[in-house]
C-alpha cells in the first residue's frame, strides 16, 4: 500500500493529535503517503484534504483537540454521502483509510469497508470508553483526570460549607467517566444508566455518612442518567443538607493528553499503519488486558458495552 488517507470524526478526544502524529511518521517510515482530511467524513465528501509531511505533526504530541478537526456527519448514513466519500478516496489514489473516532464513526468505516471495500483501520478516539472489544479508548483517562481536578476542588468547597455536591459528567449512554471519576475522587454515589437509583437509598447513605463525622458529600451523575440541576432539585426536596449542582462540560473534552493516553495513541497509530502495511484491512485496533490487540472491526462494533459491577461494587464498599 503506497497511499493512506487520515481522519478524525465524531467527539474530538485529548490523545487524537498524538495518534495522528503515529500515524503519520510510522507511515512515512514505511515510505507511505498519507493524506490528512480535514473535518472528518464531511472532508471526505467536499474533497478537504492535504498531504501530510513529517513537519505536519511536529509539536502536537501534547496538544488536545485534534489538528484534522472533526464534525459529526449525518450525511455519511445515507447513500449518497457515502458514494461522494468514496468517489474522493479513488480520486486521490487512497488505497487504505485510518479513522479515528468513536462508535458513529466506525459504523462508518465499516460502511467502506464492508460495502465498498476499502481497507478501513478504526483506532477507538472517545471519552466515552465505551466500546466493548478495548479496555481503554483513546482520551477516556485525560478526561477523567481532568473531572478528578474538578471535583477535588468541588471537595474543597462543599466541605467549608457542609453541603452535598451533584457533579455531572459525560459519557452518553455509557458510565464509565462517572465510573472511574467517582472511584478516584472518593465521591460517596455513583448514578450510572447501567445500574437503577433509588433516592432514599442515596439520602440513607448521606444521613450515614453525616452520622460518622462525614462534612460534605459528592454524587457524581453521568449525563446519560439526569442533569445535575435536575439530581439537584430532587435531592434537595428530601433532604435539609444544602445541594449544588456542577456541570462539568465540554472541559472534559479538552486538555493536553495524559501520559497513559500518549501511550496508547503512540501504540494504536503504530499498529494501524503496520495492520495497512501488511494488506490488512477492516480491522479495529484496542487494548486488552494490557496488550494491544486488533479484531474485525464490524465484530467490534456489534459488541455491547459491558458495565464493570467488580469496579461499582469497590466504589459502595469503600466510599461512605
Ligand atoms: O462522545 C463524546 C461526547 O463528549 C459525549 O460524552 C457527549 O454526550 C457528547 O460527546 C457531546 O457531544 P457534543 O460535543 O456534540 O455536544
Amino acid at each position: 500500500m503506497k497511499r493512506i488517507g487520515l481522519l478524525t470524526s465524531g467527539g474530538d478526544a485529548p490523545g487524537m493529535n498524538a495518534a495522528i502524529r503515529a500515524v503519520v511518521r510510522t507511515a512515512i517510515y514505511y515510505g507511505m503517503e498519507v493524506y490528512g482530511i480535514e473535518r472528518g467524513y464531511a472532508g471526505l465528501m467536499t474533497e478537504e484534504l492535504y498531504k501530510m509531511e513529517m513537519r505536519s505533526v511536529s509539536n502536537i504530541v501534547q496538544c488536545g483537540g485534534t489538528k484534522l478537526r472533526t464534525a459529526r456527519c449525518m450525511e455519511m448514513l445515507t447513500k449518497e454521502g457515502q458514494k461522494k466519500a468514496v468517489e474522493t478516496i479513488k480520486k486521490y489514489g487512497i488505497e487504505g483509510l485510518v479513522v479515528i473516532g468513536g462508535d458513529g464513526s466506525f459504523r462508518g468505516a465499516r460502511v467502506l469497508s464492508e460495502e465498498y471495500g476499502i481497507p478501513t483501520i478504526g483506532i477507538p478516539g472517545t471519552i466515552d470508553n465505551d466500546l466493548e472489544y478495548t479496555d481503554y479508548t483513546l482520551g477516556f483517562d485525560t478526561a477523567v483526570n481532568t473531572c478528578l481536578d474538578i471535583i477535588n476542588k468541588l471537595r474543597d468547597t462543599m466541605t467549608s460549607h457542609e453541603r452535598i455536591c451533584v457533579v455531572e459528567v459525560m459519557g452518553r449512554h455509557c458510565g464509565d467517566i462517572a465510573l472511574y471519576s467517582g472511584i478516584a475522587s472518593g465521591a460517596e454515589i455513583i448514578v450510572v444508566p447501567e445500574i437503577r437509583f433509588d433516592l432514599e437509598e442515596i439520602v440513607t447513605k448521606i444521613n450515614r455518612s453525616r452520622a460518622s463525622g462525614k462534612h460534605s458529600n459528592i454524587i457524581v451523575v453521568a449525563e446519560g442518567v439526569t442533569s445535575a440541576d435536575q439530581f439537584a432539585k430532587n435531592l434537595q426536596s428530601v433532604t435539609t443538607f444544602s445541594v449544588r449542582p456542577t456541570c462539568i462540560g465540554h472541559v472534559q473534552r479538552g486538555g493536553s493528553p495524559s501520559m497513559a493516553d500518549r501511550m496508547l495513541a503512540a501504540q494504536f497509530g503504530n499498529k494501524a499503519v503496520r495492520l495497512l502495511k501488511d494488506g490488512i484491512g477492516n480491522r479495529a485496533v484496542g487494548i486488552r488486558d494490557n496488550k494491544i490487540i486488533d479484531m474485525d472491526i464490524i465484530e467490534a462494533v456489534s459488541m455491547k458495552k459491558t458495565f464493570n459491577l467488580e469496579l461499582y461494587e469497590t466504589l459502595q464498599m469503600i466510599s461512605m
